[in-house]
Formats: structure tokens, sequence, C-alpha cells
């Protein structure tokens, strides 16, 4: 059970990563109402990762299959992981917002897309960057306070 919950969790990590990069290589200052529909499948992908990588690591967390719940409860790194993953959802709202509401209406129509939506694209992947240093760490106890 724990091997399947882990695949799952990586899994889910590639299929954001890769949704997301692929967001903002698509992402252009001016876009078609087509475009954003495609955006907006891409940013689909990218919703169900998230869900499927939180359900795996609650129960990874919760359910004690190999460590005790406490062993990450009590860990202020396992906690900065878990906040880097909320920031991520957060900065997600807007662009996911930004894509449903233009992708309908006439497909050769061009919107423009605010920089903001650039700018969060980038600030999530960077927070990604950062979230596996922190699951390796926690992982081996580091920040662990009893
Ligand atoms: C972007 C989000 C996330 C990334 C990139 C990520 C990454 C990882 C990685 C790389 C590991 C393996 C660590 C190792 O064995 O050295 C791991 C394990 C784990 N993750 Fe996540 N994770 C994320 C989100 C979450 C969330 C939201 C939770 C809980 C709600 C969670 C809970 C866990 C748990 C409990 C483990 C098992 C650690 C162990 O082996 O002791 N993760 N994660």
């Amino acid at each position: 059970m724990e091997i399947i919950l882990r695949y799952v969790h990586f899994i889910s990590i590639f299929a954001i990563v890769g949704s997301l990069v692929s967001e903002h290589l698509l992402l252009k200052k001016e876009m078609t109402r087509h475009e954003l529909g495609r955006l907006a499948r891409i940013d689909a992908v990218y919703g169900i990762a998230a869900l499927s990588l939180l359900a795996a690591g609650l129960t990874l967390w919760l359910a004690s299959l190999g460590k005790p719940a406490v062993f990450y409860t009590k860990n202020w790194i396992f906690h900065t992981k878990l906040t880097c993953f909320i920031l991520v959802g957060l900065l997600s709202i807007y662009p996911t917002v930004f894509f449903i509401k233009n992708r309908k209406g006439n497909p050769d129509e061009l919107v423009k897309t605010p920089p903001l939506i650039f700018w969060m694209l980038r600030f999530e992947l960077s927070l990604l960057f950062i979230v596996p240093l922190l699951a390796g760490l926690m992982a081996k106890g580091i920040g662990h306070s009893e």
C-alpha cells in the first residue's frame, strides 16, 4: 500500500510539473479563445494531479503506514512543505479562472493575457523547485522536534 501511495505521489508530481511547464511555454501576451481552451484543459490536468497528490500525501502522513503520523506532524520542515503546496494552489486560482472565463466565445478572437499570470506561474514553478528538497529533509527526520 505504501509503495502504491508513493507511486501516486510521484506520478502526480510529474503531472503537476509537466502541466505547469506546458502552461508557461504555451502562454503568450495575446491568445485566441481556442488557445485559452487548450490551456484550460492542461490546467484541469494540474487540478486533478494536485488532488491525487494531496490524497496520497495525506494518507502517507495520517495512516502511519511507514512512519508514525507524529513523525511528520512534529516536523516544521514538513509544515513548510505543506505551506508551499498550499501557496502553489492559491497562486493557481487566478490563472485557472482567467483560462476558464476567457475560453468561451469566437475561437479566433484574441484576448490579452494579464502579465500577472506569467508571474504567478513562474512563482508556482519556483516553489515546486524547493519542495523536493524539503521532502528529502523531512523524510530523514531533519526538522523533527519532540
Ligand atoms: C508539490 C507538492 C509536493 C511535492 C513536490 C512532494 C514531494 C515529495 C517527495 C519527493 C517525497 C519523497 C521523500 C523521500 O522519500 O525522500 C515525498 C514524500 C512524502 N510526502 Fe510529499 N510532496 C508534495 C506534497 C505533499 C503533501 C501535500 C503532503 C501531505 C498532505 C505530502 C506528504 C508526504 C509524506 C507523508 C511523504 C512520506 C515521507 C517519508 O518517506 O517519510 N506531500 N513528497
